[in-house]
């Protein structure tokens, strides 16, 4: 099977490093343009420069702020008003690590504005046009969590569910444009927002970041963390004309880490 994104338009969330950048370039090397989004400039303009643009593609960079989804809307209004996109990758920041009753009303809402209002928001954008050209691929990168909630993680297990309830409800009413819709659950993978999760465990158990991390393998089948890149390919399946057939489902990419079927 090879994957051709030739002449497909991406657009990235969350893609200055760590998942999203490993899925900017898979999406790249596959043929797609691909426009990124995140807060830092330089370093957005560093990944635009780096991914691969061997079919003549135009990447580009949007800066955004996801925590602020005033500023956020206004942005994604601005893109869609000259651009279109075939495949979009949902993917944010995630929120602070927490229990259910440390948070308060105002963390639920942040949280919710955050990992769902943003998505719903940039995805009732690109669908308009989606259903135009009778072709699309939305792709929730959301987490395992949803399954088996993970302590401490409160906001995170809570609205991420919710996005991938909405993605299967949205998968129902796009199909007939030829529109996939599909949620990845992600799994420990070695990124700068896990080694900072891992780091807050190791202080509250008084142990190592080091120990923390043999625990957290330990505990994976396939006994070490997943590479970004190992995620991206996933995803760059899912955006392709391969993977025609497959919508509203929630795929573990997660080395056997969950242990519900
Ligand atoms: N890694 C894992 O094992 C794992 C597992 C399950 C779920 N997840 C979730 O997957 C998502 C991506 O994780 P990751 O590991 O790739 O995280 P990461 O390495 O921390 O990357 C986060 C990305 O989001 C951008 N970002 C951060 N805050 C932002 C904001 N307010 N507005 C716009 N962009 C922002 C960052 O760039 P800037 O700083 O330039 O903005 C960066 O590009 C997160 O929601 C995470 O919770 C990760």
């Amino acid at each position: 099977m090879i994957i051709s994104l030739k002449d497909k338009k991406a657009l990235v969330g969350g893609a200055s490093q760590g998942l999203g950048k490993a899925v900017a370039a898979q999406l790249a090397a596959s043929g797609a343009s691909v426009t990124v989004m995140a807060r830092n400039e330089e370093k957005l303009k560093k990944v635009v420069s780096g991914l691969p643009a061997n079919n003549g593609q135009q990447h580009s960079y949007i800066v955004v702020d996801f925590a602020d989804f005033g500023s956020f809307k206004i942005k994604m209004e601005d893109y869609f008003s000259n651009h279109s996109v075939d495949i979009l990758v949902n993917n944010t920041n995630g929120p602070k690590a927490g229990t259910v009753l440390e948070k308060n009303d105002a963390d639920y809402l942040s949280a919710f504005n955050l990992l769902f209002q943003t998505v719903q928001y940039t995805t009732a954008l690109a669908v308009k046009s989606m259903k135009e050209k009778c072709y699309g691929r939305i792709i929730n990168l959301t987490s395992r969590t949803v399954k088996e909630p993970a302590d401490n993680l409160a906001l995170s297990n809570t609205i991420r569910a919710a996005v991938v309830a909405w993605g299967k409800t949205l998968s129902r009413d796009v199909g007939r444009y030829n529109i996939t819709v599909n949620n990845i659950l992600t799994g420990n993978f070695d990124t700068e927002r896990l080694t900072q999760l891992f780091e807050l465990q190791a202080a509250s158990q008084n142990t190592s970041l080091e120990e923390i991390i043999k625990k957290a393998e330990a505990d994976i089948p396939l006994q070490r963390l997943g590479r970004p890149g190992e995620l991206a390919n996933m995803v760059a399946f899912l955006a392709s004309e391969q993977a025609s057939y497959i919508t509203g489902t929630s795929i573990p990419v997660d080395g056997g880490l969950l242990k519900s079927i």
